[in-house]
């Protein structure tokens, strides 16, 4: 079965295709399948915005699609940035202005504890559907560390690496991270539903 990847994060492409390597036939991007699209992220959870996101792209290609939604949530911001985690400091979706306008917010902060959710749809053309979850827990940094990954990577501390997600490699980061554990998840159900 061919699978289609809701997303053109490529940081994100190749953590999917690491995970789910020999699940399906083959995995394709919206580049690969020629669409240059932005699906509006309405939900109000993770897990909606993944469903709203795989159900688009099953839609518009009549093939199975897989969508993942992250977010950041800060203890001491009551959750923030949560679901609007991409868009945190403007619609532009940008990656640098969206952690430095975080560690201004936590420059008082006394508690700099978070986690990274990711929710994981697996959409079929039959309109059935599969769900996961995945989180990993660590702390917000007050300086940038490391060149690797995306997003909040470079603030993102792990206690279980003893570094942040930026100091990582992607081997380390998908043994631990919220979305490695989401997609391990989803392999879980795919097998089940195949037994
Ligand atoms: P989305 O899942 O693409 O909507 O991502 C939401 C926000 O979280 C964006 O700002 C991403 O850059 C960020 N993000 C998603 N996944 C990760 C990750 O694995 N590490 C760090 N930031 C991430």
């Amino acid at each position: 079965m061919k699978l289609a990847i809701a997303t053109n994060n490529k940081h994100k492409l190749q953590e999917i295709k690491a995970i789910l390597d020999g699940k399906f036939e083959s995995m394709l991007s919206l580049g690969d399948l020629g669409l240059d699209i932005e699906i509006e992220e309405t939900g109000a959870t993770l897990e909606e915005n993944a469903l709203i996101k795989a159900r688009e792209i099953v839609r518009l290609t009549g093939m199975p699609a897989l969508a993942d939604d992250t977010g950041l949530m800060v203890d001491a911001l009551d959750g923030a940035p949560g679901v609007y985690s991409a868009r945190y400091a403007g619609e532009a979706h940008d990656d640098k202005a969206n952690r430095q306008l975080l560690l201004k917010n936590l420059q008082n902060a006394s508690s700099r504890s978070a986690h990274f959710g990711t929710a994981i749809a697996v959409c079929y053309p039959d309109g059935k559907y599969l769900v996961s979850h995945g989180r990993v827990d660590g702390r917000i940094i007050d300086e940038e560390r490391g060149e690797n990954g995306f997003g909040y990577d470079s603030i993102f501390f792990s206690d279980e690496l003893g570094k942040t997600f930026g100091e990582a490699t992607a081997e380390e980061k998908n043994a631990i991270s919220h979305r490695g554990r989401a997609l391990r998840a989803m392999v879980a159900l795919l097998n089940s539903q195949i037994d």
